[in-house]
C-alpha cells in the first residue's frame, strides 16, 4: 500500500477498500439514503423538490446519479481522484449529473452560483470545520434553499473536533479531523450562522442498541424589508436576493 501522506491519499485509500457496485441497477437500488442501514430512515423527500442540488463528498456518485435520474441537475464534489474517476466512469453519461474533483471549502468559495439544495451524506461536511463551511454553504443556497446532512451521532462526552491518525501510529503523520456535536448544539450553531427552520435529531437504528444517525435539516430564510414603497427580499444575513446566478 502506498504511504498515506495527506488527506487526499487517505480518501483514495478509503475508496480502494470500498467495492464498486457491479451493475447500475444495483447501485441505484439503495443509492439515496441518509442512514448507514440500507432502506432505513428518510429518503430524498427531505430535500424538498429542488431543481438543482449539490452533494459535498459524493464518493462514487450513486446518490447524485439517483437524483439526476429524477430530472434534478446535480453536482457532486469529492476530493478523491479515485472516487471522482469511478463516479464519472459509471454515471458520466447521465446528462444531469456532474462530478467535480475538489475540496468542498475551495469549491464553495469559488462556485459563483447557488443551488436549491445542498446535502452531505456522511460526507465532506463531517470532515470540515463547521465555522468555515456554514457561511459558505449559506452563501451558495438560493433563498429558501435547503441544507441537509447526516453522519454518526457524537460519542457521549466527546464533542468538538475529533482527530485521528490517517496512516496509523507507525506511518507518516497524517491527520484526519471530523466534528461531533449533539443535535441541539447543531441547532444553535446553524441558527447563529443565519440558517432558519433548523431541525436536528438522531434517527434510531433499526435494531435497539445499535448506532443511530444524526440528521440535520435547515434552510436559508427569506427576510423582508420595506424600502421605497415596496417589500425588498433579503436573504438571511442581509444579502439582497439575486436569484440563482448559476
Ligand atoms: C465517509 S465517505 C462517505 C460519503 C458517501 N456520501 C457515502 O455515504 O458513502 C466521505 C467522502 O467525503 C469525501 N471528502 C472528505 N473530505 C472532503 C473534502 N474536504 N472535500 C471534498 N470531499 C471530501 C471523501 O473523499 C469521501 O468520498
Amino acid at each position: 500500500m502506498p504511504a498515506i501522506t495527506n488527506v487526499t491519499a487517505y480518501w483514495d485509500h478509503y475508496a480502494s477498500r470500498r467495492p464498486e457496485a457491479a451493475a447500475p441497477e444495483d447501485a441505484l437500488k439503495n443509492a439515496f439514503g441518509w442512514c448507514q442501514y440500507d432502506g432505513h430512515g428518510p429518503g430524498d423527500e427531505i430535500l424538498g423538490e429542488p431543481a438543482t442540488a449539490l452533494e459535498l463528498g459524493s464518493s462514487r456518485g450513486h446518490a447524485v446519479a439517483a437524483l439526476a435520474t429524477k430530472g434534478i441537475d446535480v453536482t457532486g464534489v469529492d476530493l478523491s481522484p479515485v472516487m471522482v474517476a469511478s463516479a464519472r466512469a459509471q454515471w458520466g453519461h447521465l446528462p444531469k449529473a456532474r462530478y467535480v474533483e475538489a475540496d468542498a471549502l475551495d469549491f464553495l468559495a469559488h462556485a459563483g452560483r447557488r443551488w436549491e439544495a445542498i446535502y452531505s451524506i456522511w460526507g465532506a461536511l463531517w470532515f470540515t470545520d463547521p465555522e468555515q463551511w456554514m457561511p459558505l454553504v449559506r452563501k451558495c443556497l438560493t433563498p429558501g434553499g435547503r441544507l441537509v446532512f447526516s453522519w454518526a451521532p457524537p460519542v457521549p462526552g466527546s464533542y468538538g473536533v475529533q482527530g485521528m491518525y490517517g496512516s496509523g501510529f507507525a506511518g507518516p503523520a497524517t491527520w484526519i479531523y471530523r466534528w461531533a456535536y449533539e443535535p441541539e448544539v447543531w441547532e444553535r450553531k446553524l441558527a447563529a450562522s443565519g440558517f432558519g427552520g433548523v431541525r436536528a435529531r438522531v434517527e434510531p437504528a433499526p435494531e435497539p442498541g445499535c448506532v443511530g444517525t444524526l440528521i440535520v435539516e435547515a434552510h436559508v430564510q427569506l427576510q423582508f424589508r420595506h424600502g421605497s414603497g415596496r417589500a425588498e427580499q433579503l436573504q438571511a444575513g442581509g444579502n439582497p436576493v439575486d436569484g440563482n446566478a448559476g
